[in-house]
């Protein structure tokens, strides 16, 4: 079954408890880790990491949009946080960073932006529990999503990577369905089912019914 992982990024930062009630179909939740510097934009940190983690009984992921993630795993992984996405364009020795993930206890996972082959990652694919491909430029939520994801993912499988893979950006109920033909099982949403007067139940709910829909040609 497709995982469904709602982002905080869309959620109103002030109501961030009040949101994550409203996620009990969910199926983790996903953090979006920004430090102005791998990506323009500033965003959560350690301190927000812990404070969503008692407040929910979802898994938490972080993704680690910064340079160094190296400098964050470990308080990230105190703090609770049960996956921690790295970037592939973030690190040199992601090897050595898998291995302190797991040493920390948290699940290790490496994440592509479009513009970085999927067959970079394949030498470590034995060691992840995700490859997250972008569907987007990281930085922004609410951005339109990029069709090149769909190749991507089925390359993935093509290549033999039989771990889960998650896309991340632009995700709705018209994109959804060929990405996960194409063989994605974890579904990241944050405008789609945050930004939006409908309830975050309904939404997730029409993501889930267009996951198992046949794809009508490109989104
Ligand atoms: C983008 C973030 C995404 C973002 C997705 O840089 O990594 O997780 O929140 O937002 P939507 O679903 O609105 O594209
Ligand atoms: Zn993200």
């Amino acid at each position: 079954m497709i995982r469904i992982h709602p982002s905080l990024l869309s959620a109103d930062p002030l109501q961030i408890g009040q949101t994550l009630a409203q996620l009990s179909q969910a199926d983790g939740v996903h953090l979006d880790i920004m430090d102005g510097h791998f990506v323009p934009p500033l965003t959560f940190g350690t301190w927000l990491a812990k404070a969503v983690v008692a407040a929910t009984e979802l898994p938490v992921e972080a993704h680690l949009m910064v340079s160094n993630p190296e400098r964050h795993l470990e308080t990230l992984a105190e703090s609770g946080v049960r996956r921690l996405i790295i970037h592939q364009e973030a690190t040199g020795h992601a090897h050595r960073l898998i291995e302190e993930i797991r040493r920390l206890g948290a699940a290790p996972a490496m994440a592509v932006n479009p513009g970085t082959p999927v067959e970079t990652l394949r030498d470590l694919w034995p060691e992840l529990d995700l490859v997250l491909v972008m569907s987007v430029d990281p930085g922004w939520g609410g951005q339109a999503f990029w069709p090149g994801a769909i190749a991507k993912v089925a390359q993935l499988r093509q290549l033999g990577y039989h771990g889960d893979i998650e896309v991340d950006g632009g995700i709705d109920d018209r994109t959804a369905p060929a990405v996960v033909a194409a063989g994605a099982t974890v579904l990241v949403s944050g405008s789609y089912i945050l930004g939006t007067t409908k309830t975050p139940a309904s939404r997730i709910a029409a993501l889930r019914e267009a996951s198992g829909r046949t794809p009508k040609g490109r989104p």
